[in-house]
């Protein structure tokens, strides 16, 4: 068995482990991030991409935003399409100036790489079987396989960062953790297709046939998501059959059209919202999926992941600079406070531009009713507008 030894033992290369390994090189502090899977697999999974303002501002920060920068499509508006019109909710206009930016979530994994692979930092792809013990003690360990040998990792913490599949939450003893879970009865068909952009802002679509959202990754690739049923078969989806649904839920009455081209990749992707309560068992820390899913329709999961990782690589920080451990011993009351209002966020979204196939009449009323509030309303708009640009990091007062 092969003994290695770092102050944080982090399980998980997705966004959430690996901006931990960063923003912790930066204070000083060593890590060793330990993936399942392949470099190429981790850079290559298309995922989410819009970045809150927040999101942005701690990766130029942090030193891994050049490209982002450079490549990164700011948004000031997005759309809210239903009952055949267009409204726009001006992002920036309505929270003093800030935006979000399209920039996919597998381009910042590979800044995050990157940046650590240049630093000396140790990310250990394809290990396998890990496991997680002590954590109850002051010296916890991750046991796992890598190129046919045994490893042991001894650590002073663990940050579990490995996605809502992971062996984290799981290796926490029985009746320590609370789960709260909500899943949908429905799921979102997403397609990533070689046409220009027909809009240069994003498109949420109520339509009586079901959601849909236009979306996109550069000025060339076009992201399209089609609400389906929870177990859609794909094989029933061929490309025409996307594109009527896709032209039917999402052309307005204002002559606007989508721009059709050949579809790269496909998917069909659950909706759950999840929390688990509390985010910490003794040494042992969770942090992004791990802990929470949200449902994609605010755009939140990996701005989420990023907040939780700001909190907790501050934690260790102070830990490191022998300032006490009050920050970590707080840190899953800090993320729970904005994890459960971005909860709430997904959640309204998704309720409010979802065909829900158990509504009556008067319950599709209250959610035209509610959508048409939020397009003619300052004040609605704005609630909407400063939770998708990303609410405050930290609440004021923690
Ligand atoms: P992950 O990105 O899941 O990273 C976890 C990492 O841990 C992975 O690399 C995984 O391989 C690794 N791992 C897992 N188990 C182990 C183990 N036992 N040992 C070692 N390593 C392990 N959000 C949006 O906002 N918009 C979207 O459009 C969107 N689309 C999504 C599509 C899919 C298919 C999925 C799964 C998620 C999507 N999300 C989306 C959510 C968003 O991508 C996540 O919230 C984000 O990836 C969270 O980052 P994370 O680092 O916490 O977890
Ligand atoms: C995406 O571009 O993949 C995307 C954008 C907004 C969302 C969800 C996904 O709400």
């Amino acid at each position: 068995m092969a003994a290695l030894r770092t102050q944080v033992g982090i399980i998980g290369a997705g966004p959430a482990g690996l901006l931990l390994s960063h923003l912790l090189h930066l204070t000083g502090i060593d890590s060793i991030v330990i993936e399942s899977q392949t470099r190429q697999h981790v850079e290559e999974r298309i995922r989410a991409g819009v970045l809150e303002q927040g999101t942005v501002d701690l990766l130029i920060e942090a030193g891994v935003g050049d490209r982002l920068e450079r490549e990164g499509l700011v948004h000031h508006g997005v759309w809210l399409r239903f009952a055949g019109r267009s409204h726009h909710i001006d992002l920036t206009g309505l929270t003093g100036g800030k935006s979000i930016t399209v920039y996919s979530q597998h381009e910042v994994v590979k800044d995050l790489i990157a940046a650590r692979l240049s630093a000396g930092g140790q990310i250990l792809f394809g290990a396998a079987e890990a496991s997680v013990h002590d954590i109850d003690g002051t010296r916890p360990t991750i046991c796992f396989r890598r190129d046919g040998a045994e490893h042991e990792l001894a650590c002073d913490f663990i940050a579990g960062c490995d996605g809502f599949h992971g062996v984290s939450r799981t290796s926490i003893p029985s009746g320590v953790l609370s789960a709260y879970e909500r899943i949908y009865p429905f799921a979102w068909l997403g397609i990533l297709a070689e046409a220009p952009p027909a809009s240069d802002e994003l498109i949420y679509a109520r339509h009586e046939r079901g959601f849909a959202l236009f979306s996109m990754r550069s000025p060339k690739l076009t992201r399209l998501y089609l609400q389906c049923a929870p177990d859609e078969d794909i094989a029933n989806w061929p490309d025409d059959r996307i594109w009527q649904e896709l032209h039917a839920r999402l052309e307005d009455q204002g002559g606007w059209r989508l721009a059709e081209g050949p579809v790269l990749q496909k998917g069909v992707t659950g909706m759950r919202s999840f929390v688990v309560e509390p985010m910490q068992h003794g040494r042992l820390f969770l942090a992004g999926d791990a802990a929470h899913i949200v449902p994609p329709t605010g755009a939140k999961g990996l701005n989420l992941a990023v907040a939780d990782i700001r909190v907790l690589a501050r934690a260790f920080a102070e830990f490191y600079a022998g300032e006490g451990t009050e920050r970590l011993e707080r840190y899953s009351e800090t993320c729970l406070r904005r994890v459960w209002k971005v909860q709430r966020f997904s959640w309204w979204m998704t309720s409010m531009l979802h065909r829900f196939a158990e509504h009556d009449d008067f319950q599709r009323h209250m959610q035209l009713a509610e959508l048409d509030y939020v397009a003619g309303s300052r004040a609605a708009a704005t609630a909407l507008a400063e939770n998708y640009v990303g609410l405050p990091m930290e609440p004021a007062g923690l």
